[in-house]
């Protein structure tokens, strides 16, 4: 139960201090301008308990750091905020704000990345944990499996779906306005700190790509803040890219985390199932590799393999062509077409080779391309999660392959040497 907190006595004269020092002449005035009772202040001001919405109230006016000037053994009972990991929070819907994230009821595999995401927050104290991965790989899905798995350990959810918000200002102040109980309404990133240093907030933005990928948006410097502060919350956040800022912080701070997700064979193999198709055990794995264990994809090519082939993996198995439907195309078009020239003949090349390509096997394979373009390709493939690494020997998704056979042609030697490196956003 959260009651009351005082401030320690050897802090009293501190406090007092703080009066002056913030623009209140007198008790009157800071009983004024917060709406406290004279007597509260009073309390406060001499070390005697006030509850703890007064207290936290009267710490932010006056500037002062709860934790500096109370002791774990002056309160009267523990506020919310320093609870243990095991204690739930008060079961009220006033801290929730879910936005628009998506129904998960029919949720399978991904268990072993679940515990490890579920250990580096509520264990190691993440503070920043990107989930990167293609298109349609389940990474909101899963940023949303988990939330709702540890959403107890947090006094705050606040979910967003980027591209459904009109700007980071907006996103910020609803942000601000959840975790301070309706009372602050104004895009302050400095008042959001102090909430997540006070509670335990947990913040998820899905879909960050476009944003982030502009390396100056606020979005990129929120999530700077966020890994370089101190404070006790947590914010997830999905792209279908991780920048390069990501791995940087994640290689030097311990807070930061990020998970590249490379699909799933039991969520692939469950939503097979859950379709009741005809076809062997074997024959039903056989589908999920060809399309990488991605939940999207197989869902789309389930429902073509319902439509066209009446449910039947094996007649649609034996036509031995891999079926990319307008709904696949569209999904690998997002994230193939915006590549530029080097790009899409370094996927080519793995495609078409199909033995698995070591990297010096690709360099000299493709002696045409200038290094320093060679390696900046391959490290924003490898970021966009295109291209698949195993034991050093990089390869791609069958529907991939099938996909870049048909669509990218490789351009004449001059012509690609003399082009320069463009780059543009994926969707
Ligand atoms: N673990 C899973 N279990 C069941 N369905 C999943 C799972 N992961 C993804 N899906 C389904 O696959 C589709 C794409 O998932 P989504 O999370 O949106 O992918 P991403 O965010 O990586 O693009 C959704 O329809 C979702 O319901
Ligand atoms: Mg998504």
């Amino acid at each position: 139960m959260l009651k009351s907190i005082k401030v320690s006595n050897d802090r009293i004269q501190q406090v007092n201090m703080a009066l002056g020092v913030n623009g209140y002449p007198s008790q009157r005035a800071l009983a004024y301008d917060t709406g406290l009772s004279l007597a509260t202040i009073s309390n406060f001001l001499t070390g005697k308990p006030v509850s703890y919405t007064s207290f936290e109230e009267l710490c932010r006016k006056l500037n002062l750091d709860w934790q500096e000037i109370t002791t774990s053994i002056e309160v009267i009972s523990t506020p919310h905020r320093i609870r243990t990991n095991t204690q739930k929070k008060p079961n009220s819907n006033q801290f929730l704000d879910w936005g628009t994230a998506i129904d998960i009821s029919e949720f399978y595999g991904y268990s072993q990345e679940l515990t490890q995401l579920q250990s580096w927050i509520l264990q190691d104290g993440c503070r920043l944990l990107g989930l990167f991965g293609m298109g349609g790989v389940g990474k909101t899905t899963l940023a949303t499996q988990l939330a709702k798995q540890i959403q107890d350990q947090f006094d705050y959810i606040f979910w967003r779906s980027v591209p459904t918000v009109l700007s980071f200002d907006e996103m910020i102040t609803d942000m601000l306005s959840l975790v301070s109980n309706y009372k602050e309404n104004k895009p302050n990133i400095n008042r959001v700190i102090h909430y997540l240093r006070a509670y335990r907030c947990l913040i998820i933005l899905d879909h960050l790509e476009t944003d982030l990928d502009a390396f100056d948006s606020k979005y990129n410097h929120f999530i700077q803040i966020i890994a370089e502060t101190n404070h006790q919350s947590c914010l997830i956040f999905t792209s279908r890219n991780q920048p390069d800022e990501i791995s940087l912080l994640e290689n030097w701070l311990s807070s930061v985390r990020s998970l590249k997700l490379f699909g799933s064979s039991e969520a692939a193999f469950s939503l097979i199932q859950s379709k009741q198709l005809l076809g062997t055990e074997k024959q039903k794995y056989e589908l999920c590799d060809l399309y990488g264990n991605n939940p999207l994809k197989i869902k789309i090519v389930v429902n073509a393999i319902i439509k066209l082939f009446n449910g039947d993996i094996n007649k649609y198995l034996a036509q031995n062509t891999l079926l990319v439907s307008y709904h696949l195309s569209r999904l690998l078009e997002q994230q193939l077409n915006c590549l530029c020239d080097i790009e899409k003949q370094i996927m080519y090349y793995v495609a078409t080779n199909s033995q698995l390509t070591t990297i010096t096997d690709l360099a000299n394979k493709l002696p045409h391309i200038p290094r320093c373009h060679f390696w900046q390709a391959i490290e924003r493939l490898n970021l966009r999660s295109l291209i698949q690494e195993k034991a050093g020997k990089y390869t791609l998704q069958p529907v991939v392959i099938e996909y870049i056979m048909e669509q990218f042609k490789p351009k004449p030697v001059l012509e690609l040497v003399n082009k320069e490196l463009t780059y543009s956003n994926p969707i």
